[in-house]
């Protein structure tokens, strides 16, 4: 349908980038993005009408995102003829705007195109050898400035190269390496800096992507003081160990998948260098006083469940009370001893739901003045519900009688 309406507008309209990747690998990818030869958001308004979908235009990039009704996303770019009006001595036959669009891309594997009009639907446009790369699982920049124009770059190339099992072209490695002596990430803002990490903690399996990191040397750019060593490999299965039983539990639950990861990945840093490692990521000072108090409280309550035998379940949730679901996973894959893997693991399956049956109003039915008495009242039926001394409302009454 795309192809028809180029076609019916003179434009020419491709598909590119990873979905044409991920599609020759027999891989699963969802984002769609077309290039279109002429202008893209005229392109995107009737395709969106076509299918019933929203767009999004923006007019300045000539860039559009068609949401459909099944929040399907597209995401529409132009490349202009006459915006890349070259010099008559050039070969501008050769230099069609597809390929220098393409040719602003970072590696060769996501260079490659499919048309989609009709007369040529599904021919594949490999400009600069993706396919061959694609073939013999290389990671391969297009030229040598590459890391230099854009450092995040060099975290895309891990992540690509740990997701598929390749290997990073030999001269692309010294480009690499040569962008690394330059220090160019630490040029690069703390939210690019972290939106590459969580791309990276967000695969499948982060693992080798963070352990390609390491070899690299790319840690200390976070964090001088971020090693990954055998224990800190450790923990990283654990933690996958952690997320996979969660997501039995629960299923997907907008758990922040890659913040779990980082917590695992910083675990050797003081609380200190915990803090200066997420300001660098520019992560707000707000949420880094939060992440680290409830650091500090997961901290002292596995001290806590190492010592002590057997732990009441009241004295489970004083200690795990309003700790995030990421931060207790990352707790549960650090906990060494099986209490307090247990413990965890019962905090997050029953207890933090667990609530008195009495209310506030019933206390006021009571007579009871109203005030912090309350919060106190209400907090020793929990505990008493939690350890199992009252069992229902009427039980509960009777307890605060
Ligand atoms: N791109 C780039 N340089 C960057 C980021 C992106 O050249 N720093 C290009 C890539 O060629 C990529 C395209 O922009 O194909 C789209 O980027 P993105 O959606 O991030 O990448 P995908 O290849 O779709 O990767 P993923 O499968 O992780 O979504």
């Amino acid at each position: 349908e795309a192809g028809k309406i180029a076609d019916s507008l003179g434009y020419r309209a491709y598909v590119v980038g990873g979905f044409v990747r991920d599609l020759l690998l027999g891989q699963k990818n969802l984002d769609v993005d077309l290039v279109i030869e002429g202008d893209g958001p005229i392109f995107a308004r009737r395709l969106a009408e076509t299918f019933s979908g929203r767009v999004s235009v923006h007019e300045k990039f000539k860039t559009a995102v068609i949401t459909l009704p099944s929040g399907f996303k597209i995401d529409v770019a132009t490349a202009r003829w006459e915006y890349y009006a070259y010099p008559a001595a050039l070969p501008t036959v050769e230099l069609s705007s597809l390929k220098l669009d393409l040719f602003r891309r970072d590696f060769t594997i996501n260079t490659l195109a499919i048309k989609l009009n009709p007369g040529e639907f599904g021919q594949l446009v490999d400009f600069f050898g993706g396919l061959r790369d694609l073939k013999d699982g290389v990671i391969r920049v297009l030229h040598s400035l590459s890391f230099v124009e854009d450092p995040t770059r060099i975290f895309r190339a891990v992540r690509f190269s740990a997701r598929y099992g390749f290997r990073i072209g030999r001269h692309t490695l010294d480009l690499l390496k040569g962008a690394l002596k330059l220090n160019l990430v630490d040029r690069l803002s703390g939210r690019r800096l972290l939106n590459e990490l969580r791309h990276i903690l967000s695969e499948r399996d982060p693992l080798p992507a963070i352990r390609q990191m390491a070899e690299l040397d790319l840690l200390r750019f976070i964090h001088p003081d971020l090693k990954l060593t055998e224990e800190g490999e450790g923990l990283i299965k654990e933690t996958e160990a952690s997320l996979s039983w969660y997501r039995l539990q629960f299923g997907e639950e907008n758990l922040k998948i890659w913040m779990v990861y980082l917590l695992s990945l910083f675990d050797r840093l003081d609380q200190k260098r915990f803090a200066t490692a997420l300001a660098r990521l520019e992560i707000p000072e707000k949420k880094i006083r939060t992440l680290l108090e409830e650091r500090g409280r997961l901290f002292r309550a596995l001290e806590h469940f190492k010592k002590t035998h057997s732990i009441s379940k009241s004295a489970i949730y004083r200690s795990l009370e309003g700790l995030s679901s990421e931060m207790l996973l990352y707790g549960l894959a650090k906990a060494r001893d099986q209490a307090s893997k247990q413990a965890i693991t019962l905090f997050l399956r029953e207890l933090r739901k667990v609530r008195p049956a009495i209310t506030g109003q019933d206390l006021k039915k009571l007579g009871i003045p109203e005030g912090p008495i309350y919060k106190k009242i209400l907090e020793t039926v929990r505990d008493a519900r939690l350890d199992g001394l009252v069992q229902n409302k009427e039980e509960e009454l009777q307890l605060v009688h």
